[in-house]
């Protein structure tokens, strides 16, 4: 007797399950919370509904779901599952719903999917699978995906030299591809061969050494986003690294250890806008490097080891945010600002604090940013901040 109780106690404690509301000016969204306890997943949650369009079952505590559970649901676009305890998800249990375009599978615990789980999810545009255990994918996997425009895998534990290059060769549209915070290192070359319309391209924390050959190739000629920071990048030693990547807007290189890049590395980019060296160990700059990168705009260079900087670095491009805080600099060129405007190279904003000033140096660059109505970082010059060195005299001395 005693332990049928037990028995009851435990099913009822395994089904709390969540409660869901209706929102929407056309009622449409289902959104649900959490019962307290675990929960598996089954039919008649949130299955059968006409006219569901979107369902967020965000940290629902569901361990598992069960066959049938997206029964009937012919209108469903979105479903969002992220945020629970989801170890496995069985072959057919994502085979109904066949409208759903956005799948978040983020924050569970996946570490592998059956080949085939996808095959009815041909309408999916976005698939976020950030934040689970997945070591690799079997070849195949994504191949139903042909509209997959935007695939989020980062924070999982991935091995590129483990991916199959072919694993995308079905996934033609695909634009956005997020593999930060796994490793990247020692990827195949030719990983993303099959991709030509892809745009953003994140590689943050992926233990790489190099621009890895993978993330420059010739077919990405689409590319205008490419993220490569927090990795162990020495040096860019070959000019040419990024020749294929006509499109090109914005490349984040910052949080490496680089103290060496190839004057002519950015030459060919003739559509970047912003270059970001962040939180490198640059301690000069070839003076050719930025130049005639005719639609660069923002340069970030704080927390390097720069003692100066040549108004001539900016020629033939169209600066207008330069940041250099958090360097070694004493002073900049004399009329450093105006000079600038005289190679047609109009600052709207300067960040130069903190650095070592030398306060007569700094002074005339004040100066001169307030008579030409460039935004600074004013923050510090609040008189709690000794944001410059007096040296005893008046004028700038500018030797190094
Ligand atoms: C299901 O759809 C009907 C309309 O057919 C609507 O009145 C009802 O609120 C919906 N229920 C849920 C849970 O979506
Ligand atoms: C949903 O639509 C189908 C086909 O139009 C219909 O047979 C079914 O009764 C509808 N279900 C609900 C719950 O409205
Ligand atoms: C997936 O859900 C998480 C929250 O659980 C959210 O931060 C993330 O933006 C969602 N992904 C997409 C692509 O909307
Ligand atoms: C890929 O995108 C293009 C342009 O948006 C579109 O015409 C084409 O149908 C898409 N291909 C697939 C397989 O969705
Ligand atoms: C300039 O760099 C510093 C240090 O990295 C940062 O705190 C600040 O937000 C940056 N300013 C802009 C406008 O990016």
């Amino acid at each position: 007797m005693g332990r049928w109780w037990i028995l009851i106690g435990l099913v009822t404690y395994v089904n709390a399950q969540p409660s869901c509301k209706i929102y929407g000016t056309s009622k449409t969204i289902v959104s649900c919370k959490p019962g307290d306890s675990d929960y598996v997943l089954v039919r008649g949650l949130i299955s059968d509904n006409n006219t569901t369009t979107k369902i967020i079952l965000r940290g629902c505590r569901i361990t598992n779901v069960e066959y049938e559970s997206f029964e009937n649901l012919p209108a469903l676009k979105h479903l969002d599952l992220s945020q629970n305890s989801i170890r496995f998800l069985q072959l057919g249990t994502l085979d109904e719903a066949l409208a759903v375009m956005h799948l978040n599978l983020s924050f569970n615990m996946l570490s592998q999917f059956p080949l085939g789980l996808f095959d009815q999810k041909t309408k999916l545009t976005t698939l976020d699978l950030t934040g689970n255990k997945i070591v690799s994918f079997e070849l195949g996997i994504f191949d139903p995906l042909r509209r997959l425009k935007s695939l989020y895998l980062s924070s999982n534990s991935l091995v590129g030299k483990d991916l199959n290059p072919y694993l995308f060769d079905q996934n033609p549209n695909l634009s956005i591809l997020d593999f930060s915070r796994n490793d990247m290192s020692q990827s195949p070359d030719n990983l993303l061969h099959a991709l030509y319309n892809l745009e953003t391209l994140n590689l943050d924390r992926t233990l790489l050494n190099v621009v890895p050959k993978f993330a420059t190739s010739s077919n990405l000629k689409s590319l205008k986003h490419l993220i490569l920071s927090t990795n162990q990048i020495k040096r860019i030693d070959d000019p040419t690294v990024f020749i294929n990547l006509d499109s090109l807007k914005v490349l984040d290189l910052s949080k490496n250890n680089l103290d060496f890049i190839h004057e002519n590395t950015f030459k060919t980019l003739r559509n970047l806008v912003g270059i970001i060296l962040r939180s490198n160990q640059i301690t000069t700059l070839p003076e050719t490097l930025f130049q005639n990168v005719p639609k660069l705009i923002n340069i970030e260079l704080s927390d390097n080891q720069l003692e100066t900087i040549t108004v001539a670095s900016f020629k033939g491009t169209s600066l207008k945010n330069l940041n250099l805080s958090d360097n070694k600099i004493k002073f900049l060129p004399k009329n450093f600002c105006l000079e600038l405007q005289n190679i047609d190279v109009t600052l709207a904003k300067l960040y130069f604090l903190p650095n070592p000033w030398e306060c007569a140096c700094m002074n005339e660059l004040v100066n001169e940013i307030k008579n030409m109505n460039i935004l600074y970082d004013g923050d510090d010059f609040d008189g709690e901040h000794q944001v410059c060195v007096v040296r005893d005299k008046f004028i700038c001395d500018r030797t190094l």
